[in-house]
């Protein structure tokens, strides 16, 4: 049997270069090896955004990306979270014990009550129940996280386990986090601090889907020193960035080239930047293509979500089956 995998990301609209190499490019890799769920977490946007805007407009970019990118519906369940609605009975069992006092150490919610203080709701405060609910629909044996999702994960742990006591069962696993190991790729942003990122600011990010120009501008304006002084000398951060980011979507004869510059002072950041964008435009060029074909046709999306629904559904209602007999339904 293979193990199962599942990973949730928030309706974000389009997903850039970060995404791609961090943990997209893993995915695709994973469909053969495992029994994977990938889904769009739209639900969860309601804590943070109770009137979202463009709500299925960024749900469907992202599954673009995702088909866009080689993830294959014949292979993965992928689906929309709120065409699966045995989630929410899921969350709602798996609330009736989760502790208010666990739920509000939690960092995550922690830092949206100083960023949101108007609006700190329940769906907030149970935002990583509605996680757990999400692993456990499926059992899920391993979930690729990054660090700022790995205290969600702990907790999906806790709701499994307890369950499992309370209701004297094995029926739960404990899901533990899926480690990339040398394949997770990280990518800087443009601005030369730090990861690439939306938040930080869509001029930090290069998106699959970004037209050419657009591309061109934004890595013509990354940050950079004022170049070497003295040869071998090492590389600043903002330097070791451009770099980084070339060494993924350029030769290693390109970036040889411009490491040997760097050490004998010749460089020109300006070439190197000319450089650079003309291999990102190269490099996101099919994505791109795809993307707007996939968006251009509403039916075969449609279709994606209707097939990768039903199988998400199916698993799901096996698991609410089990758990309403469990509890005594
Ligand atoms: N909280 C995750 C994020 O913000 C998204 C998410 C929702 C998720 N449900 C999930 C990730 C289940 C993994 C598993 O990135």
């Amino acid at each position: 049997m293979k193990k199962t995998v599942l990973s949730g990301i928030r309706p974000t609209g389009d997903l850039h270069l970060g995404n791609y190499f961090g943990a997209l490019k893993n995915f695709v890799r994973m469909q053969d090896d495992y029994d994977c769920y990938f889904f769009i977490a739209d639900y969860h946007s309601l804590t943070t955004h109770p009137t979202p805007d463009h709500l299925r407009f960024n749900t469907r970019r992202v599954l673009a990306n995702y088909l866009a990118a080689g993830l294959d519906p014949k292979k993965c369940t992928l689906y929309i979270q709120s065409d699966v609605p045995q989630v929410t009975e899921l969350y709602l069992f798996l609330n009736m014990n989760a502790y208010l006092g666990e739920l509000e150490r939690v960092t995550s919610f922690k830092d949206k009550v100083r960023l949101q203080p108007q609006n700190i709701n329940a769906g907030l405060l149970t935002y990583p129940t509605l996680m757990a609910a999400d692993i456990l629909l499926h059992n899920a044996d391993f979930v690729p996280v990054g660090k700022d999702q790995e205290q969600h994960l702990e907790m999906a742990r806790t709701y499994a386990k307890r369950f499992n006591t309370l209701y004297k069962t094995t029926f739960f696993k404990e899901p533990q986090a899926f480690n990339f190991g040398e394949n997770l790729v990280k990518i800087p942003g443009l601005d030369g601090n730090g990861k690439m990122g939306k938040s930080e600011g869509v001029s930090n990010a290069i998106f699959l889907g970004e037209a050419s120009d657009s591309i061109r501008k934004k890595v013509m304006r990354a940050v950079t020193d004022s170049g070497p002084t003295s040869p071998n000398q090492e590389q600043p951060e903002v330097i070791k960035n451009l770099f980084q980011l070339l060494s993924v979507v350029s030769t290693p004869d390109t970036v040889a080239h411009f490491n040997e510059a760097y050490n004998n002072c010749t460089i020109r950041y300006g070439d190197l930047k000319k450089q650079l964008a003309e291999d990102m435009i190269a490099f996101t060029e099919p994505f791109r293509q795809r993307i707007s074909d996939l968006l251009a046709d509403e039916h075969a999306l449609d279709t994606v979500a209707a097939e990768g629904a039903e199988k998400a559904r199916a698993s799901a209602q096996k698991t609410i089956d089990a758990v309403r007999s469990l509890i005594g339904f």
